[in-house]
């Protein structure tokens, strides 16, 4: 195939960066996240992290001696205090994250949060408000969206080869021991907090917003934590569109059997793939994708090979869009206000849970605006 015909075929689903790539970035948190992804991903950008600071001031030194980051901060006011500090980063557990991001927003600060952005819908909307109060922006790292299969799906569907979207399955079924993470063995709120939380905001960045979502929950048992491990979710879109996400973290058997499958469907169109980053745990392997459209031929199923997984490279999508909207002097794509949807689903899905019926967004909001009537 010549090069200007296979152009076409370029789905375009790198994580993008900043012309300029000096921007200072200081991270809060030297916990597992920031060594395995964070800085393995900004490392791999060429992004300038100028320091770090955790409570546990060891692992914040080990990580700066790991990564050649020239600042360990002895406390918080020193990092918020440092003038070569543009970006703050922060990858703390949820319930320490609405402070920080307000006191970091307050400091001037750009801020890119972690996901869950908070445990409350009240504490996610008053980070957003804090980001707007300050002028600074404001991102969350719902990096699933810069996985390669997700931002592949999404070019295709960019270019109407789905035709009418209609249905998105994503199915889970693996072995994962959320225990592992102290703080989350007491969590009554878990696997659609912690985890489905990235299939909804992906499909939510695929398909739109959804009206509604209906929610059921289980554990297994002797499961070693409090909250749901196993989850079915049933998101219905205006029109025609649905999805289900279907996931189960207590897989019985080998590896061999898991699976972490996506599936978008369309009129005119089916794209179906893996995420690797579940397989071969944990290193996990690269996403596949098969599409076939019926825009382009009548029965060939396209199967372009992509390079890349979700941890650690997509982390590179959320703080590279954080960097490029500070440039470009405009919203990220995963801004603070775009997230609030991604959590007005999470505590729709609970309250759906609870009471055993459909839960509007709508509701969710409604509830936050009232309250501050
Ligand atoms: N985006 C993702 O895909 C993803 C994946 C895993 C974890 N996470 C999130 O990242 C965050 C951290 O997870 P982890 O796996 O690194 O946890 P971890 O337990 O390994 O590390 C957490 C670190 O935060 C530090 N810390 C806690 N409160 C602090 C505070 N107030 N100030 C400074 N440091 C503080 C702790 O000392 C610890 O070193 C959590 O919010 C988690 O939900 C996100």
């Amino acid at each position: 195939m010549k090069e200007a015909d296979r152009a076409w075929l370029d789905l375009d689903y790198k994580p993008k960066l900043p012309k300029n790539r000096s921007m200072g970035i200081a991270i809060i948190g030297a916990g597992e996240i920031v060594a395995s992804c964070h800085l393995p991903a900004y490392r791999m950008g060429g992004l300038n992290v100028v320091g770090i600071f955790d409570l546990d001031k060891q692992r914040a030194q080990s990580l700066a001696t790991a990564f050649g980051l020239s600042r360990a901060y002895g406390t918080l006011e020193e990092l918020l205090e440092d003038p070569d500090v543009k970006v703050v980063d922060i990858a703390i557990p949820a319930k320490a994250q609405p402070d920080i991001a307000r006191l970091a927003a307050r400091a001037g600060k750009h801020i890119l949060c972690q996901k869950p952005l908070a445990e409350t819908y009240a504490e996610a909307a008053a980070i957003e408000r804090a980001c707007r109060e300050h002028g600074v922006k404001g991102a969350v790292n719902q990096q699933m969206r810069w996985s390669p299969g997700i931002r592949a799906s999404h070019t295709i569907m960019q270019r109407g080869w789905l035709g009418e979207p209609l249905q998105a399955t994503i199915s889970v079924n693996v072995k994962q021991e959320f225990a592992n993470w102290g703080w989350l063995r007491e969590m009554p709120t878990l696997e659609v907090m912690y985890h489905s939380i990235h299939y909804l905001d992906s499909i939510r960045f695929l398909f739109g917003t959804p009206e509604y979502i209906y929610a059921d929950g289980a554990r297994f048992p002797g499961q070693q934590t409090v909250g749901e491990t196993r989850t079915m979710l049933h998101l219905k879109f205006p029109g025609e569109a649905r999805a289900l996400i279907h996931d189960n973290h207590n897989h019985i058997a080998g590896e061999e059997d898991w699976h972490a499958t996506f599936r978008f469907e369309g009129t005119q169109g089916i794209i179906k793939g893996t995420n690797g980053s579940l397989y071969n745990y944990p290193i996990g392997r690269e996403d596949t994708l098969q599409f076939h459209s019926k825009l382009i031929h009548r029965d060939y199923w396209f199967t372009p090979q992509l390079h890349g997984k979700w941890f650690p490279d997509a982390f590179l999508g959320t703080m590279g869009e954080l960097l490029r909207a500070i440039e470009e002097e405009r919203e990220p794509e995963n801004s603070v206000a775009d997230n609030l949807e991604t959590m007005q689903l999470v505590f729709a899905a609970y309250r759906s849970m609870q009471e055993n019926r459909p839960v509007t967004l709508q509701e969710i909001a409604q509830e936050e605006t009232d309250s501050l009537c």
